[in-house]
């Protein structure tokens, strides 16, 4: 088992990519602890890991919210003692407003997807340097490197700040035995915010643009975390892995 004895908090867990990381990371012996604002999903989430005996809890965690931050790493410490994977994957989508330059959605999606992740590094990070060490994860996307019609100018910048983030915090806490890396997923399944993403034709036209002429599927990016949490990833800090089908290569 590749994650056996590990302790993972997952944010975002109640569904989709975080939810099949969760089931991924519990099948390689981690303890999972799935967070989100999602309650009755989240606790279905660890039912099912539960039944497949595996060691799943469930933690209401807005990452918008500091207190929710420190309250929850407290929990973790107190139960499990340890924490060595975090995987900072809570997000809302892109096209969820279709005024895409609204100023009030540019600021929803900074809080949630770029000061979410900043807020994840700085309690997580603090949390692994008290177990020895770790590895953290965060979900970035293709749209922090490339422009894509029909999503709001915030969504990439916010990806791109958590691209960015993923360098910094990875030069700043090697010393402290955290690796810090990046997995940026390309036409996944829709999120649970998007709208006009979610949007048939649309969707058609950008897997047109995909050299593979598919959209991925979730497993294929837990499999790409787990791989960077997991030790097999043991010298590989700071880095971004596109799974995208080629759509970047292009
Ligand atoms: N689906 C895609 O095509 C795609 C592509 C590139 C990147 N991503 C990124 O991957 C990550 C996961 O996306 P997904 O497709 O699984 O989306 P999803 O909508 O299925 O899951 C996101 C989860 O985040 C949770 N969440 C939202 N706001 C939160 C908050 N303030 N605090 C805690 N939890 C919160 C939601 O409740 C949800 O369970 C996101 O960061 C997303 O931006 C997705």
């Amino acid at each position: 088992m590749r994650l056996h004895d590990k302790v993972a908090l997952i944010t975002g867990a109640s569904s989709g990519m975080g939810r099949a990381t969760a089931e991924t990371f519990s099948r390689e012996g981690a303890t999972v602890v799935i967070a989100d604002i999602a309650d009755e999903d989240g606790a279905l989430v660890v039912d099912g890991i539960r039944t497949a005996g595996g060691q799943a809890r469930y933690l209401h965690l807005d990452v918008t919210d500091e207190s929710s931050w420190t309250a929850a790493i407290e929990v973790i410490l107190a139960e499990f003692g340890r924490l060595d994977i975090l995987v900072n994957n809570a997000g809302i989508s892109g096209t969820f407003d279709p005024d895409l330059t609204s100023t009030r959605f540019f600021d929803q999606l900074m809080q949630v997807n770029a000061k979410g992740v900043f807020l994840g590094i700085k309690h997580g990070a603090a949390a692994m340097a008290r177990s020895g060490g770790g590895s953290i994860v965060n979900l970035s996307s293709i749209s922090a490197s490339i422009g894509q019609l029909g999503v709001h100018l915030g969504y990439g910048a916010s990806k791109a700040a958590v691209k960015s983030m993923t360098t910094t915090a990875a030069v700043h806490y090697a010393d402290a035995g955290i690796r810090v890396n990046a997995v940026a997923p390309g036409m996944l399944p829709a999120m649970r915010t998007s709208r006009g993403s979610a949007d048939p034709v649309w969707r058609a036209k950008q897997i047109d643009g995909v050299p593979m002429k598919r959209a991925g599927e979730v497993r294929e990016v837990a499999d790409t975390v787990l791989f960077l949490a997991s030790e097999e990833a043991s010298y590989i800090t700071g880095v971004e892995i596109l799974v995208d089908g080629g759509l970047t290569a292009v």
